[in-house]
């Protein structure tokens, strides 16, 4: 994904909204190292926590308070999390998620939707999206079809489709595993109704329901998507955010479902940077720090991200270009399409040669979003009206050549 033409920019250093690259060029960053900075880059609270933490060493190899205070912190904030287990990428997280929902239904098969990506690991690397969609690759080769064959895929927002895959797949289902909003081939809302249905679905058949909220996770609120929606999964993956920048992520959820993990129970995880005391000390600083904040905090993200989204819509308006944009909280992505994008075809369908033009155009006049109509934009605290001004304009600029 960070691959694109006729080559990536190479990073020298970054700070607060900006990224600077090897030749001295500034750009407003969007991409945000895809998600995790909310408070931009280089965020001091998060840099002096880590500095205060290196002194005292980098790894332990066992427990510390500061694991459990974050784990405690993470179940203050999430509905569904009772229990928590830390890891360290958001592909681990859901990896050990849909293990422990096969261990505790005694039951093989999943259910995913075409453009969700939940990591590079075998059994969801099947019509994912993010780099695996923009390279041309949404089920990649080197995955056995003995494993792709336990995975049903079924398209993002269409209750009746799912209905019919839950039940004629009921026997053989453990979970059903999902990004409650895709950010993963642009950004798509879920239809009104369509996360309840999954709930009642799985809840009737008893399978496991699972929000992959490791980009939406304390970036639609403290409590992710699941609170911003009103509705609980069974087991929830956490990462980006929650690491502020170093690498954690983790899943958590029923009691009844985490107690099967090792060494309670016979479901096996385990990591040596698990919970390490470099990523925990940023990730506390993170939580703490939003919590604090309060409610203003996401009010205030969201007003920048309306502003940004109003200036893309008014300049596509305006020169007479077709164009969606799809928004919510502080993340934003357009599509060049006369048509509304609900789903991995109607985000494919959108017109992917302009959004590189566009995006080439945005670099030039140093604007940085991330390079593929199958991302999303982030916007962080560290976003300045004055950053925001000068996005604008250049937003205007490019349009007016698109
Ligand atoms: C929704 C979602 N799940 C899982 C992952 C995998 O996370 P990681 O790259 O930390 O393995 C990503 C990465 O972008 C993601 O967007």
């Amino acid at each position: 994904m960070r691959a694109f033409d006729p080559y990536p920019f190479f990073t020298k250093y970054a700070k607060g909204s900006c990224i600077v690259d090897v030749d001295g060029k500034e750009y407003i960053d969007y991409c945000m190292a895809y998600g995790p900075l909310i408070f931009g880059h280089a965020y001091s609270y998060v840099i002096e926590a880590v500095r205060e933490q290196l002194e005292k060493g980098t790894l332990y190899g066992t427990p510390t308070e500061r694991e459990v205070e974050l784990a405690e912190l993470v179940c203050g904030c999430v509905p569904s999390a009772e229990m928590v287990r830390l890891v360290t990428t958001g592909a681990e997280a859901t990896m050990s998620a849909i293990r422990v929902a096969r261990g505790f239904t005694g039951k093989k098969k999943i259910v995913k939707f075409e453009g969700c990506y939940h990591g590079a690991h075998d059994c969801v690397l099947v019509k994912a999206g993010s780099g695996a969609t923009t390279f041309g690759v949404p089920t990649s080769q080197g995955v056995p079809e003995e494993t792709t064959k336990n995975t049903i895929v079924v398209p993002y927002n269409d209750s009746e489709r799912f209905e019919e895959a839950v039940k004629s797949e009921k026997d053989d289902l453990a979970a059903v595993i999902v990004e409650p909003v895709l950010g993963n081939v642009g950004l798509i809302l879920p239809k009104e109704g369509f996360l309840e249905t999954l709930r009642e679905l799985t809840e009737a058949y008893g399978v496991v329901l699972i929000f992959d909220e490791v980009i939406t996770g304390f970036r639609l609120g403290l409590g992710g998507a699941q609170e911003y929606y009103g509705v609980t999964p069974d087991l929830t993956t956490l990462g980006k955010i929650l690491g502020g920048g170093f690498p954690m992520a983790a899943y958590a959820g029923k009691e009844e479902i985490m107690r099967l993990t090792a060494p309670s129970g016979k479901v096996y995880q385990a990591g040596t940077y698990s919970g390490n005391p470099l990523s925990t000390a940023a990730a506390l600083a993170t939580l703490r720090t939003i919590k604090e904040k309060g409610a203003a905090f996401y009010e205030q993200l969201e007003s920048k991200q309306k502003k940004i989204a109003r200036v893309l819509e008014s300049s596509a308006e305006e020169h007479d270009i077709e164009a969606q944009v799809n928004a919510v909280a502080s993340m934003f992505q357009i599509f060049f399409s006369a048509n509304p994008v609900y789903d991995y075809e109607t985000a494919k369908a959108a017109d992917n040669k302009k959004f590189m033009v566009y995006q080439r155009s945005l670099l030039e006049n140093g604007v940085f979003v991330p390079p593929s109509q199958f991302e999303t934009c982030f916007v962080s605290t560290a976003h300045s009206e004055q950053d925001l001004g000068k996005t604008a304009d250049v937003f205007r600029e490019t349009f007016s050549k698109l």
